[in-house]
């Protein structure tokens, strides 16, 4: 059966398990035509380095082939329909990956398509960067008992993703945001997620921080007044004494350093951002390979 990827809560707890194995397969076999002659639409509506760079040498180290369309390509629900767009995708491609604006554009896309979906970013989920963070976790810790991650800064995209991630692997979750800025109520009324507008209250004897800029694609016109309100959300030296003496750093990068991270942060012994950024690679080979290859 044709399995999409548009929202964290698409792969059950026992198939990002195998999921993990074969990333790591993946990552030690780097070249492994298991997807050969198969064809990656990539869309993207706005800029990336690492999602566009491992999708497309992701298809490359797997035998197959991707093609990026940019927003001005398609026109996307100007010059051509989104089901019109899917519909012709699906006639030559064998999966779709796109990075929208809007989730419903991702939700549309998979309704009209014949072929797998993957989101590569939205304004409500950022699955693919959250599957990569799980299995570098897994890669560093081995589990996720007793662990505890605290999300300094903005209720957004990736945090959501990690929200639905931290039910399914069942891992402690805090989240910081201003005031305003928390997540959506429909991702946090567990128990299991603490949220507060207290930064150095969430990261108490965390395992792992988490943070990402203050200001989305999409949102730069909010950038002067986010700066003002994310001031006290900076992870540095000070927020970091409160964790965990081995507490980990994670970013999903871009970062704005000097805002949301400071510099001896992000470049520190205890960042691991660069792995997560490479591991993308890793766990989009392995998702590749599970959603085109069924
Ligand atoms: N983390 C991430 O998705 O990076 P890009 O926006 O560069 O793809
Ligand atoms: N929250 C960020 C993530 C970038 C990878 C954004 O949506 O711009």
């Amino acid at each position: 059966m044709r399995k999409h990827f548009l929202s964290f809560s698409d792969m059950t707890s026992s198939e990002l398990y195998d999921l993990f194995e074969l990333s790591k397969k993946l990552k030690k076999d780097k070249i492994s035509p298991i997807l050969n002659g198969k064809v990656l639409a990539l869309i993207f509506e706005k800029p990336s380095l690492r999602t566009r760079f491992t999708f497309e040498a992701g298809m490359f180290e797997l035998g197959g082939y991707a093609i990026y369309l940019a927003p001005q390509d398609i026109g996307l629900g100007k010059r051509e329909s989104i089901p019109d767009a899917a519909r012709n995708l699906s006639r030559w491609a064998s999966g779709i990956m796109a990075r929208t604006f809007e989730h419903k554009t991702v939700l549309q896309l998979a309704k009209y398509a014949t072929i797998p979906v993957i989101n590569g970013l939205s304004d409500i989920e950022h699955p693919c960067q959250v599957l990569a963070d799980m299995f570098t976790i897994w890669e560093k810790r081995g589990t996720f008992s007793n662990i505890k991650l605290a999300w300094v800064g903005d209720g957004n995209n990736v945090c959501n993703s990690l929200i639905i991630a931290s039910k399914i692997l069942k891992f402690d979750l805090s989240i910081s945001t201003p005031g305003g800025y928390e997540p959506n109520k429909k991702f946090t009324n567990t128990s299991s997620i603490y949220v507060t507008n207290e930064p150095l209250d969430a990261v108490k004897e965390a395992d792992i921080i988490y943070t990402d800029v203050w200001t989305s694609m999409g949102q730069e016109m909010e950038r002067e007044e986010r700066l003002k309100k994310f001031k006290e959300f900076q992870v540095n030296n000070n927020l970091l004494k409160k964790a965990k003496s081995d507490c980990l750093i994670m970013h999903c990068l871009p970062a704005h350093r000097g805002e949301e991270i400071t510099d001896d942060v992000i470049d520190g012994p205890q960042s691991i951002v660069f792995d997560q950024a490479e591991n993308r690679l890793h766990a989009q080979k392995a998702l590749l390979v599970k959603l085109l290859s069924e």
